[in-house]
């Protein structure tokens, strides 16, 4: 067969592996051709593509990034974009398409499905929350990242005693907050899930420096909430063609509100796109390499429209339409466990 691949929406570690391991796979074992499509749709629009090979695949597994790169092209937003895409893909001769990435990528994916594109997806988002699998690979390593800087952060804090409050990935769901904060012992987390009491992180703060540790902890999602102030804190208008504003501020936000109400020197830290950078953790290159192989078993099964996933350790697959309905968020034994180490109200 030929297929094509593309990686659309935000980067994330192991999006290499899996596209070594479909390659590899693809080739070793069924005698398949592939052509990569450079940034994500906007490659399929303007057919730019680059041969996936052994050799052009071989030395990516540790690498982070996409060697395909990527974009949030949105085709819906494109006049004639559908047409276009379905003109390269016959012109290219592709008996199939693989798309890596979020909701957004598999909304397109699941349009060209119903124009008669046999596509397969591979979930893909550094948030963790595509409802359908148990787990996005560059998950693991976000969340190793954002821990390893909670704990850097703990001794430093503590030298100054301060409040210092992290701000990391997380636009819908708190996966990421919640994780390193369990993780990495901070004193309170803030997800997208529930809106910031912000007189409930007061009264954790002040408990924390009432005890004997003269220092706190703040992990919040940059999706994160304040009660008191409508909508989400964003670096100003602008939008990606998908429609979402840039998030960023909750975390300096909320740092400047803890030192008005306490008097304690608070400072905030961003963690921002470091926890989707560099080589994914061993965790992710063995889920995504699993996803690769998954994925072009499916192509050779005929089972298209389809999204691979993981269902506790097992991979199956799912159609994309129910994959992209829902966002899965954090669930509330998560919560409990932050506030089993809480001090009671
Ligand atoms: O969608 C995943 C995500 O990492 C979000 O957590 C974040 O808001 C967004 O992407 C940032 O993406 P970028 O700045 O690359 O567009």
């Amino acid at each position: 067969m030929r297929i094509g691949m593309l990686t659309g929406g935000g980067d994330c570690p192991g999006l290499n592996a899996v596209i070594r391991a479909v390659v590899r796979k693809g080739i070793l074992h069924y005698d398949d051709e592939f052509i990569g499509f450079m940034q994500g749709w906007r490659g399929v629009l303007d057919d730019v593509t680059m041969p996936l090979t052994l050799e052009t695949t071989s030395g990516i597994l540790h690498r982070g990034g996409t060697i395909l790169k990527s974009s949030r092209t949105n085709v819906k937003k494109i006049p004639g974009g559908f047409e276009q895409c379905l003109k390269v893909i016959q012109n290219e001769k592709l008996d199939a398409l693989i798309a890596l990435g979020g909701d957004d990528t598999q909304s397109i994916s699941l349009e060209l499905a119903k124009r008669g594109v046999n596509c397969v997806g591979v979930p893909k988002t550094i948030d963790n929350d595509l409802s359908g699998t148990d787990a996005c690979f560059g998950f693991d390593t976000a969340v190793t990242i954002a821990t390893e800087a909670v704990d850097r952060l703990h001794s430093t804090t503590e030298s100054h005693s301060r409040v210092q409050v992290v701000e990391v990935m997380g636009r819908d769901a708190g996966w990421i907050a919640v994780t390193a904060g369990i993780a990495g012992g901070a004193d309170v987390v803030l997800a997208p899930e529930k809106e910031i009491d912000i007189d409930e992180v007061v009264r954790l703060v002040k408990a924390r420096f009432a005890s004997s540790k003269k220092f706190a902890i703040v992990v919040v999602a940059e999706g994160a909430q304040f009660a008191h102030i409508e909508g989400q804190l964003t670096t100003g208008d602008k939008k990606d063609s998908f429609g979402h504003a840039r998030l960023s501020g909750i975390g300096q936000a909320l740092a400047e509100e803890i030192e008005k109400r306490t008097g304690l020197e608070t400072r905030s830290v961003n963690l921002g796109h470091t926890q989707r950078g560099g080589t994914p953790t061993a965790y992710d290159r063995m889920l995504a390499t699993r996803y690769g192989i998954a994925a072009i078993d499916l192509v050779h099964a005929g089972k298209f429209g389809q999204l691979v996933v993981l269902k506790g350790t097992t991979i199956s697959s799912i159609p994309i339409a129910d994959a992209i309905a829902a966002t899965r968020t954090v669930g509330e034994e998560y919560f409990d466990v932050i506030k089993g180490l809480q001090p009671k109200k």
